[in-house]
């Protein structure tokens, strides 16, 4: 069983609030039609969920945590969404149902994002698409060059990793549709990038308050919050955030 590494307190559901279907899903929404139904796995806090729902005729939103499909419930305000705890690897719902399955940075956190890809085609109807998106980890790049930022990103790789996750997942994705059995599959890149005053406080603040244990110490995880707080500051703070995303047809 995988640890979801970032959990679900405020820092992190804030981080995930920011994301919409515009910068989270633009290699998906040309192929959005208004009369498809929709699987959004892993649907979070459920911003991408509702923004999902204004472009199709339904969409099913599923959370492996009780808790956090409730705040997808809370925060969702359109009527076409259903909720359903579900897990990734076990989708409670018959073959062929949907005609678009997809996960925005899911398959990074599963034991088995091969099985889950399996699972999510499972569902998807002959001909549908399967959709996922994944971050990069090691593909991060930013400016200035701030040692606890390097710091961070080794800490947060080894963390994810013994997790049971895949932090460098994006540029897996196609491997892992391949060997899910997908045979036509297109794979791209895209990034996000903070690079103003707000987004820099806001990306730095979602990291720099979120204190994962375990393999480091409290004053380590103090001095890698100063260096986010530092790189925030910074009027040249550039941050790019490298994803990889997949479309497999069913
Ligand atoms: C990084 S969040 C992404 C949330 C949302 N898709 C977004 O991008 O805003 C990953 C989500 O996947 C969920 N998750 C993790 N493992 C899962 C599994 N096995 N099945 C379904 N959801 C899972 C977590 O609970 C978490 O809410």
């Amino acid at each position: 069983m995988t640890v979801y590494t970032h959990g679900h307190e405020e820092p992190v559901l804030r981080s995930h609030r920011w994301r919409t279907a515009a910068n989270s899903c633009g290699y998906l929404l040309p192929h959005l039609r208004p009369e498809m139904t929709l699987l959004d796995v892993g649907c979070g806090p459920g911003t991408i969920t509702n923004d999902l729902a204004a472009l199709v005729a339904h969409v099913t939103a599923v959370e492996v945590s009780d808790t956090v499909i409730g705040l997808a419930r809370d925060a969702v305000d359109r009527p076409n969404v259903d909720f359903v705890v579900s897990d990734v690897h076990e989708l409670g719902f018959d073959d062929d149902t949907f005609d678009v399955v997809h996960a925005h940075q899911v398959l990074q956190h599963v034991a088995d994002p091969v099985a889950a890809l399996r699972e999510m085609r499972r569902v998807c109807k002959p001909g549908g698409l399967v959709a996922a998106r994944d971050g990069d980890y090691a593909g991060f790049v930013w400016a200035p060059q701030i040692a606890e930022i390097t710091e961070w990103q080794v800490l947060y790789r080894r963390i994810a990793r013994s997790n049971g996750g895949e932090p460098d997942a994006g540029r897996y994705l196609l491997g892992a549709a391949r060997a899910a059995g997908f045979e036509q599959v297109s794979a791209h890149s895209s990034t996000w990038c903070f690079a103003t005053p707000e987004d820099r406080e806001w990306w730095a603040g979602s990291w720099a308050q979120r204190v994962d244990g375990g393999f480091a110490t409290p004053d380590d995880l103090r001095r890698i919050a100063d260096g986010w707080r530092r790189w925030a500051e910074s009027p040249d703070g550039w941050f790019s955030v490298l994803h990889g995303e997949i479309l497999a047809r069913a």
